[in-house]
C-alpha cells in the first residue's frame, strides 16, 4: 500500500515524560516517601533489590540530560517537583533552600535547551510522616498541607514555568494501594478508603489550582490522567452496565470534576446506595466546581476488557462487585508487560474528549513500551535496536493525528519516557526510554526509536 505523510502542526509538542522519584535518585536530601519507606523495610519487593536512591541520576545528569533530549529534536518535558525535596517543614509548607536551588537549575537548563516543561507536583510520592501520622489522602488535613506545597512551589517558579499539573494518575494511588495492594500502603479491599481517597484528591487540586489562579500568574494548569476504554464484552444490558461502571469509576471519578467540576451522578447514586459515599461538605464541592483544568494530559498505555460482575457483594465494597475484566481472545499483548497493546484506543479516547468534553485542548502526557531484556538488542556499535517501539510510537500516532484530523484539540505526544528510569517495585525490569541509562556508570545511548522521534520531530510527522 502506498505511505502517506502522518502530518502534524508545526508547533506540536514532542516529548517524554518522568517524574522527580523515578528519575532523580539523590533520596537521602529529603523527607522519606511511601516508596522509599517501603523500599527501606521490604527491599525484596522490588525487581534485583533496585530501589529509588540513584534511579537515572538525574538530580547530577540533569544537564546532559536536556542536552540529549535537544539532540533528538525534543521540544517539551515533562517531570515533577517532589514534595519531599522542596518542603523543609511539611506543616507549614517552609521550602528548602538546596530544593529550591535544584529546581531553579533544572528549569534554566530546559529553557536553555528550549525545552517547554510541564512541571507536575504530584506522583505518587506521599511523604511517610504524612501516612503515618494522618493516613495519607485519607485525611483532609493532608490536602490543606498539599495546597501549601504547591503554593510554595507556585511562589518559587511560578515566574518561569508556564505549565503546570496538580496530579499524575491520582486513579492510581486508591487503586493501587488500598483496592489492589500493589502500592504501599499495600492494602487490600479497603473500598471507603479508596472512595474517600478519590474526593480528597479531587479537592486537593481544585485548593491547588484555586491557589494558582489566585496568585494570578502568566501560565495554565491541568492534571494528567490515566484514560482506560472500558470496551464491554457484548450488547447485553449486564455488560453494558459493567463497562459504564468501570468508565465512571477509573475515568470519570476524575475527568468530571478536572472538566466540569462534578461527579458522574450515576456513580454518586450507586455509592450512595452502598453506603461509602465520601463524607464533605456544600464548601468543598463548591471549591471543586470553581476550580476546573485549562488543559488535560492523558497518559495512556491499554483499555480495560469488561464483562458482567463475578464477585459477591460481600464484606467490604469493591469496585469488582460491579464489573470484572475478561481475557479477550486473540488480543495482542505487550509480552513483557502483561499490557494489550490496543492503538485504536487513544482515538477513541481523543473523541470522547471531543464529543463529551468540551473539546477541551489536551496532550497525550504518557505512551510507550515497557521491554524487559532489551540489551539483547544491542548491535555491533552498542546501539539498542527497538524497532518495536517504534511500530508502537507509529501505530499510536496514527490514530492520534486521525482524530486531530478530525478536530481534536490535541496539542502535543510526550513519550513515557526519555531517559530509563526506575519503576518503583518493577524498578528497571522494564525499559520505557528512547534513551538507554546503563545502570553500571548510569551511561546514556540514544535507541533507534530516540533517533526515529528526532526524524518525526524535524519533519512533523512521519510516512506510514
Ligand atoms: C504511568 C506512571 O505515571 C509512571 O510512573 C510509570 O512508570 C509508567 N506508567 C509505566 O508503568
Amino acid at each position: 500500500m502506498k505511505k502517506q505523510k502522518v502530518q502534524f502542526p508545526d508547533d506540536f509538542w514532542w516529548g517524554a515524560a518522568t517524574s522527580g522519584p523515578q528519575s532523580e535518585g539523590w533520596f537521602n536530601k529529603r523527607h522519606e516517601n511511601v516508596m522509599d519507606y517501603w523500599y527501606r523495610v521490604q527491599r525484596n519487593d522490588f525487581f534485583n533489590g533496585v530501589g529509588p536512591d540513584v534511579a537515572s541520576d538525574f538530580y547530577h545528569k540533569y544537564k546532559e540530560d536536556f542536552a540529549l533530549m535537544k539532540q533528538v529534536g525534543m521540544n517539551s518535558f515533562r517531570t515533577s517537583i517532589q514534595w519531599t525535596r522542596l518542603i523543609k517543614d511539611l506543616e507549614t509548607g517552609e521550602p528548602d533552600p538546596e530544593g529550591v536551588q535544584f529546581y531553579k537549575d533544572v528549569i534554566a537548563e530546559a529553557k536553555k535547551n528550549g525545552i517547554t516543561l510541564v512541571m507536575n507536583l504530584h506522583h505518587f510520592d506521599m511523604p511517610i510522616e504524612l501516612l503515618e501520622k494522618y493516613g495519607g489522602w485519607e485525611s483532609k488535613h493532608v490536602v490543606d498541607l498539599f495546597a501549601k506545597f504547591a503554593k510554595t512551589a507556585f511562589e518559587c517558579f511560578g515566574d518561569d514555568v508556564r505549565y503546570w499539573t496538580t496530579f499524575n494518575e491520582p486513579m492510581v494511588i486508591p487503586e493501587a494501594g488500598y483496592l489492589y495492594g500493589f502500592h504501599y500502603p499495600k492494602l487490600i479491599g479497603k473500598g471507603k478508603e479508596a472512595v474517600q481517597i478519590i474526593f480528597n484528591i479531587n479537592l486537593a487540586s481544585a485548593k491547588a489550582i484555586e491557589t494558582y489562579r489566585s496568585m494570578k500568574l502568566d501560565g495554565e494548569i491541568g492534571i494528567i490522567l490515566n484514560l482506560t476504554p472500558a470496551y464491554p464484552r457484548s450488547e447485553s444490558k449486564e455488560d453494558l452496565e459493567a463497562a459504564r461502571f468501570a468508565d465512571d469509576f477509573f475515568n470519570k471519578a476524575f475527568l468530571d470534576p478536572a472538566v466540569y467540576g462534578t461527579f458522574p451522578p450515576a456513580l454518586v447514586d450507586l455509592l450512595k446506595k452502598d453506603n461509602v459515599l465520601w463524607q464533605t461538605d456544600e464548601k468543598e464541592l463548591d471549591t471543586i466546581k470553581r476550580n476546573t483544568v485549562d488543559f488535560l494530559g492523558v497518559n495512556y498505555y491499554h483499555p480495560k476488557r469488561v464483562k458482567a460482575p463475578e464477585t459477591k457483594r460481600e464484606g467490604n465494597w469493591m469496585p469488582d462487585w460491579y464489573f470484572s475484566e475478561y481475557d479477550m481472545p486473540g488480543k495482542r499483548m505487550n509480552p513483557y508487560r502483561g499490557w494489550e497493546i490496543f492503538p485504536k484506543a487513544i482515538y477513541d479516547i481523543a473523541k470522547n474528549v471531543q464529543n463529551d468534553y468540551g473539546n477541551i485542548k489536551w496532550f497525550i502526557s504518557e505512551n510507550g513500551m515497557g521491554v524487559e531484556g532489551e540489551e539483547k538488542y544491542r548491535d555491533e556499535n552498542g546501539h539498542i535496536e527497538d524497532d518495536y517501539r517504534i511500530d508502537f510510537y507509529e501505530e499510536h500516532l496514527a490514530w492520534l493525528n486521525k482524530a486531530m484530523q478530525e478536530g481534536s484539540n490535541c496539542f502535543g505526544y510526550q513519550a513515557w519516557t526519555a531517559f530509563d528510569c526506575w519503576s518503583w517495585n518493577n524498578a528497571y525490569k522494564n525499559r520505557y526510554g528512547f534513551i538507554a541509562v546503563d545502570l553500571n556508570d548510569q551511561s546514556r545511548t540514544i535507541k533507534k526509536s530516540g533517533r526515529w522521534l528526532k526524524d518525526v520531530a524535524d519533519n512533523h510527522g512521519f510516512e506510514y
